[in-house]
């Protein structure tokens, strides 16, 4: 039985709730960058091409990184208050590289206009004239430091597990599969961490490596690289960094849920050989970011097909099956946390099964580079990951108390859900991705098409942001002035 003292517990949850205020306050700001992106996209308003896409370099690495970072705060926060020693005061020292690289980004993008796209595509990202000269060196560095963030938290919570639960055999499970029954059991919580921060440490090497190559070509302007093989390492810390949000914040679903269901959740066999395959083949689900570049060899399209249903399904399934075991026929009162939960799983499941829509190599050769691919990653994050994150700022704020979804709450997802649906009506109708402005694209009528859909997403977003306004009285009231802790 782990157990830590009450000044180490109130420590972690001030650190915790600096990194849930942190979120908060960007949350929105993100948001209002996308919605300047949509009413340029809508003819509302007239930006730069080169500002428009310094905006979505903003907003994309922002929303991505942000995300990442709150969740493996509240990892951080979880795991260090109930199985393992967590240090608060190098979370403090995390947080402020964080702090650090965000405030980098966010000037080589709005001062520096480097607008290279969060997808840092070789060779634009170091391209003369992407950015102002200084502001694609602040880039790069700044987001060396995120990485180098990221590596040094997630490896510490592994590590810390790792030595609290007996090595990583024990931590993905591996002593389920035998006959005997395990002598101690593995919380869920430390199992899908491991899965999600192992496959995340390797991707934020690759990425580091990636970076400082494009570092090195920036300073000496007679390096190049293959393009290939930078799209390789950029795509591969990319789409893990997101995907493993996901699983991130799925883990603390298992850890909360049973405080509101008074149902276990526990790990067993079916729950190991999921999220085993799952720590597997999430390193190969990135090949289908490359479906389309020739000169990658073709049975390495096959493996990103294949490892791109299997990285997601079985851990989908298991988790839905569990959440479904967890509610069916209990006494639950439908408060937020679960509320939140079943929203966020929803986001989930219609994201993921867009995804793999997508990832099908010939529904790929349509869908490509449509609106139809921010549709499926904006509703994996918006209408899941974020649902998620939300459940747990609520149990922050309220612990396992009756706490009602506010009207704040259902606002957002009337108007997340609108917003997605104009960019899946988008990608079925062909408007293309990653354009600050229709009239550019050469197909009759697509222009009108795709600008109708924009002004109405716009409408959208300024309802969620009203949601988020409303969900914000109660959330700072209860996180910053309540005084006694709410009951777990
Ligand atoms: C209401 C909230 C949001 C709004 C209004 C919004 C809006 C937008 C818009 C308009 C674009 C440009 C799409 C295009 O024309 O290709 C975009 C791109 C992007 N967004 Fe969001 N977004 C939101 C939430 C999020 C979240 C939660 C994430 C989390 C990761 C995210 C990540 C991204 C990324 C990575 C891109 C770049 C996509 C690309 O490279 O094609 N967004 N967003």
């Amino acid at each position: 039985m782990y157990e830590i003292n009450t000044t180490e517990a109130k420590n972690h949850r001030t650190l915790v709730k600096v990194w849930t205020v942190t979120f908060l306050i960007l949350f929105p700001l993100l948001i209002t960058l996308g919605l300047l992106m949509r009413l340029n996209q809508g003819e509302v308003l007239k930006l730069q091409s080169m500002t428009f896409y310094s905006l979505m370099t903003l907003h994309g690495l922002g929303m991505a990184g942000v995300i990442f970072s709150t969740a493996l705060g509240a990892l951080g926060y979880l795991i260090g208050t109930r199985y393992a020693k967590i240090s608060v005061g190098f979370g403090y020292f995390i947080y402020a590289l964080v702090v650090l690289g965000t405030l980098g980004l966010t000037a080589a993008t709005l001062f520096g206009k480097y607008a290279a796209g969060w997808y840092l595509l070789y060779p634009i990202s170091v391209q003369p004239g992407i950015g102002q000269n200084w502001a694609i060196t602040l880039a790069l560095l700044s987001l060396i430091v995120l990485g180098v963030a990221w590596v040094l938290g997630s490896t510490h919570i592994v590590y810390a597990l790792g030595k609290r639960y007996g090595g990583f055999t024990k931590l993905m499970g591996w002593h389920y599969l035998g006959k005997e029954e395990p002598k101690e059991e593995l919380p869920a919580l430390a199992l899908i961490t491991t899965v999600s921060l192992v496959p995340g440490i390797i991707s934020f090497l690759a990425g580091a490596v990636f970076l400082v190559m494009n570092l090195l070509q920036h300073f000496e302007g007679t390096l190049s690289y293959d393009p290939l093989i930078q799209k390789n390492l950029v795509f591969f810390f990319g789409h893990t960094l997101v995907n493993i949000a996901m699983y991130m914040a799925v883990a603390w679903v298992y850890e909360i849920m049973p405080s509101f269901t008074h149902r276990d959740w526990k790990v067993n066999k079916a729950v190991v050989y999921a999220w085993n395959g799952t720590f597997f083949f999430i390193i190969f689900a990135y090949f289908h970011h490359l479906y389309m570049d020739f000169a990658q060899p073709t049975s390495l399209h096959y493996v990103g097909q294949i490892a791109s249903y299997l990285s997601a399904i079985p851990s989908t399934v298991v988790t839905m099956f569990g959440v479904g075991v967890q509610v069916y026929h209990g006494k639950l009162k439908w408060s937020i946390f679960p509320m939140a939960v079943i929203i966020g799983m929803t986001g989930w499941a219609v994201g993921g099964f867009a995804a793999i829509v997508d990832s099908t190599i010939n529904l790929n050769k349509v869908l490509h580079n449509t609106l139809w691919v921010p549709a499926h990653f904006h509703t994996y994050m918006l209408l899941g990951v974020i649902p998620f994150l939300f459940a747990f700022f609520y149990y922050l704020a309220y612990g396992s108390e009756e706490k009602k979804p506010s009207w704040g709450f259902w606002l957002f997802v009337v108007g997340a859900a609108g917003f997605l649906t104009m960019f899946y009506l988008g990608g079925m109708e062909s408007v293309p991705r990653r354009y600050s402005e229709y009239m550019f694209t050469n197909v009759p009528g697509l222009r009108e098409v795709g600008s109708k859909y924009a002004k109405i997403a716009a409408r959208f977003i300024e309802i969620v942001v009203l949601g988020l306004l409303i969900m914000y009285i109660s959330l700072f009231k209860n996180l910053l002035f309540r005084k006694d802790l709410p009951k777990s």
